[in-house]
């Protein structure tokens, strides 16, 4: 299909973080008008929870700095909470977006599941956060588009296939079209969950136009834009709280630390690449859902098992003359450790998403990078603290 060439005016929610300042400079970088929002949550919470990224990461002011020096272009910034309603309406009412990116959520399954306080505060955040959004949206700009992000695990593992958002159901003779059961795995899903529902509702009711991404495990850190100078990167985080399963492997490997999936580590979950992540959000952006729709895409590229995941990263670590071993360790969460799991993923492709598959010279180029910075990783991070039942007495 033919990208069209329109200009957008993009608002990115969650600009500073992991996903969203990556985006940010994509959009730009293609001509696109781009406002960045941030209340520097997330850098709060890695304070909290003690769980910094392995390279520091300059201020969002700073990245914007170096953005326009290097680029010419512009980049605009609104620091505020989405929690707080005024902030949001004076964001929509200024920028008037016809594009919304929404990045900016609490993303830890683990930071939800710390206990009571934690779980409110994911939920709070998230679900106000959004329903804020969808408010402005309504009053001040109802025909834009909403891109949001989501994620597989509000699907969590069903033994059925997991189709892309809708079922078309038949029960007791009558059929209907509704939305997918979701089955979880921790508060932060459910945030999510709760999310998708408020969504569809608001483009039932208003005619809102919003496209779901329920997106896969993102890896990867460099894209066209981080690399073009010095203070262009990203984070990467390889804690228990905020880093994932493969960056923790090709931590552990560096550190010379075993590799340690949770449990039996037949967990299969769907993969794809930071870069797909940008192209997924700009096919979406540039082929919008009609007035009235709520559209789901299943966002990843490739379904791995946490094993398979610790074989790659141990198989990476020899051709780079580490060797790596691997030790499973008692699974904190409750998850199920080996299971079917089929998911849906064609609309993507169908708009033109070419996958760009994970690879060992990709896990060796991660690796390569972790050692120029080996001497900033806190090995007492990377095993877990957060577990989803409190062990009895
Ligand atoms: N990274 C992944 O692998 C992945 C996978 C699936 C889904 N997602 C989703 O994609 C989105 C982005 O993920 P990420 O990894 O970039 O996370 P991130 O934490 O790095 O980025 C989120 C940003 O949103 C900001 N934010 C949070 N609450 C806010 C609020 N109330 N007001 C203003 N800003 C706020 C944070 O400060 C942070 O900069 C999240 O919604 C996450 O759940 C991520």
């Amino acid at each position: 299909m033919a990208i069209k060439s329109k200009k957008l005016r993009v608002l990115v929610l969650g600009g500073d973080g992991y996903l969203g300042w990556p985006t940010a400079m994509y959009f730009s970088n293609r001509g696109h008008e781009v406002a960045v929002v941030d209340n520097f949550n997330k850098r709060k919470w890695e304070a909290e929870v003690d769980a910094e990224p392995l390279m520091p990461i300059p201020s969002l002011q700073e990245r914007i700095r170096i953005w326009k020096k290097t680029t010419g272009k512009k980049i605009k910034m609104y620091v505020g909470d989405l929690c707080h309603e005024r902030f949001v309406a004076r964001v929509f009412d200024e920028f008037k977006p016809d594009t919304i990116i929404h990045f900016g959520e609490q993303p830890s399954a683990p930071f939800s599941m710390i206990g009571n306080e934690r779980a409110v505060e994911t939920q709070v955040n998230n679900v106000v956060g959004n329903l804020n959004v969808i408010f402005a949206m309504k009053r001040s700009t109802p025909n834009a588009h909403l891109v949001k992000l989501g994620t597989m695990g509000e699907y969590g593992t069903p033994n059925i296939d997991i189709e892309e958002g809708w079922l078309d159901i038949t029960h007791k003779g009558r059929r209907d079209r509704l939305l997918f059961p979701k089955k979880p795995g921790s508060f932060y899903h459910l945030s999510k969950v709760h999310d998708s529902h408020n969504l569809e509702f608001a483009c039932r009711t208003w005619d809102l136009a919003v496209t779901d991404l329920n997106q896969g495990v993102v890896y990867g850190i460099e894209t066209e834009e981080t690399k073009m100078a010095p203070g262009l990167h990203t984070s990467f985080h390889y804690d228990d709280i905020f880093g994932t399963a493969l960056n923790r492997f090709c931590v552990q490997a560096v550190a010379g630390l075993p590799i340690t999936p949770y449990g039996k580590g037949g967990q299969k979950r769907g993969f794809l690449n930071i870069v797909d992540t940008l192209r997924c959000v700009e096919l979406a952006a540039l082929h919008p859902a009609k007035k009235g729709e709520f559209r789901v895409f299943n966002q990843f590229t490739e379904v791995f098992s946490v094993n398979e995941l610790a074989e790659t990263v141990k198989e990476a670590a020899k051709k780079m003359n580490i060797k790596a071993t691997v030790k499973h360790i008692k699974n904190p969460r409750k998850e199920q450790e080996e299971h079917y799991y089929k998911p849906v993923h064609t609309g993507l492709p169908k708009l033109g998403l070419k996958p760009h598959l994970l690879s060992d010279v990709l896990v060796e180029s991660m690796i390569a990078k972790i050692i120029e910075h080996k001497d900033h990783i806190e090995e007492e991070i990377i095993m877990p603290r957060v577990v989803w039942e409190k062990k009895k007495n």
